[in-house]
């Protein structure tokens, strides 16, 4: 359980405390066979992620909107001894997928380790406690273990985020992990051997190409599962819709009424610069230098909520996000604000019904 004081709620609870009550239900009529030390078995956890419906009546809300094989073959990977690799474009749920499978798979999805550029050897394998060194000496007692040391004492799931940003050296140091499955630890003379249940999920960024790649001896490692944009326009919505519907939630928004039409109009936008095409597919369009993802359109779409909750009527309308709209497409004025003017005069101002929204991005643009 994460540490919240008496009464406090965590702005953003983990998967496995956000969704507990599924991950029981789902324990509690999951009669097939677990991998060791799994809290499901592969069958469940993929139910957990896609969505369904139990025997019992229990609804199972749907964590990855998109094809079911990928969810099959990421859970299905974790059951072996090859690591998982979860790689796309930025915003196309690698993380939240990463934090759920690993919610499912082992109860806890904290074993974390945040690759940037700076991580350090000790972040993967493990540090030490320095007055304890100090002190007494290398010890078991002074040995800081990092998350990924943990996962593998205990059996669980450990996920690194973003590995190609880790520099290649430190990277290096997954290969014994996954190749050997243990961690030596010289200054004992001690290894810690991974038990059954260790696995990893990696995620990384397709944009990061080239700036860590991945040594080959790594990739092997690795089963890699590449997450899509959402196919369709209606996939896209739906997506979107869901979780500003859970985060309205957890932030007390009331729910947006008619803030579908918004919805469905800023992942149009979204989906027609990221293509260079409308939706028609008749008119060419250039694209801006922002990458436009689904996580994008969630977050305007949430900024234009708390906007009508706090400043206007409650329902959402063209002017809560037209300013979230511009700032996601407008990411470099020189080159996008073009590019933006062109989308706008040619396109939206045509556009049937959207009068609205043109005047209300006309207003935002001046
Ligand atoms: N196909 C999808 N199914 C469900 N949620 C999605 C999908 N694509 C994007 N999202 C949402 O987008 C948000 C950002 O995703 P994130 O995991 O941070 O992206 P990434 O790590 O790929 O950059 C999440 O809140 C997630 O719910
Ligand atoms: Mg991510």
């Amino acid at each position: 359980m994460t540490d919240t004081r008496a009464g406090k709620q965590a702005l953003r609870p983990h998967a496995e405390e956000a969704f507990a009550e599924e991950l029981q239900a789902l324990a509690a009529a999951d009669d097939r066979p677990r991998p060791e030390r799994w809290r499901l078995s592969p069958w469940a956890v993929s139910l957990y992620l896609l969505g369904g419906e139990l025997p019992g009546g229990t609804v199972i809300t749907p964590k990855y909107v998109g094809p079911r094989r990928i969810v099959e073959v990421a859970v299905s990977t974790l059951a072996t001894d090859r690591a998982l690799l979860l790689l796309g474009v930025p915003g196309t749920a690698k993380t939240w997928v990463s934090e759920h499978l690993a919610a499912a798979v082992s109860g806890d999805s904290t074993l974390l380790v945040q690759g940037t550029a700076g991580t350090a050897e000790e972040a993967v394998r493990y540090g030490w406690n320095y007055a304890q060194l100090l002190a007494n000496g290398p010890s078991r007692e002074a040995l800081v273990p990092s998350p990924l040391m943990r996962a593998m004492s205990e059996g669980m799931t450990a996920r690194v985020e973003e590995l190609t940003r880790i520099p290649a050296d430190v990277q290096d140091s997954l290969i014994t992990i996954l190749s050997e499955k243990t961690l030596p630890v010289p200054e004992l003379g001690e290894e810690v051997q991974a038990v059954r249940g260790f696995n990893l999920i990696a995620t990384a960024n397709d944009r990061d190409r080239g700036v860590n790649e991945l040594s080959s001896a790594l990739r092997r490692r690795f089963n890699t599962v590449v997450l899509p944009l959402p196919e369709s326009a209606e996939a896209e919505v739906d997506i979107v819709s869901r979780r500003v519907d859970q985060i309205g939630r957890s932030l007390d928004l009331p729910p947006a009424p008619e803030g579908a039409a918004e919805i469905r109009r800023v992942v149009t936008v979204f989906r027609e610069l990221r293509d260079g095409v409308t939706a028609d597919g008749r008119t060419k369009l250039k694209s801006p230098s922002g990458t436009l993802s689904t996580a994008e359109a969630i977050s305007v779409v949430t900024g234009g909520m708390a906007l009508a909750a706090h400043f206007g009527d409650g329902v959402l309308s063209a002017g809560d996000v037209a300013a979230g709209v511009l700032g996601a497409v407008v990411r470099d004025p020189s080159t996008d604000g073009v590019v933006w003017q062109e989308y706008l005069e040619a396109v939206v101002r045509e556009r049937d019904g959207w009068k609205d929204f043109y005047r209300a991005c006309r207003e935002v643009s001046a």
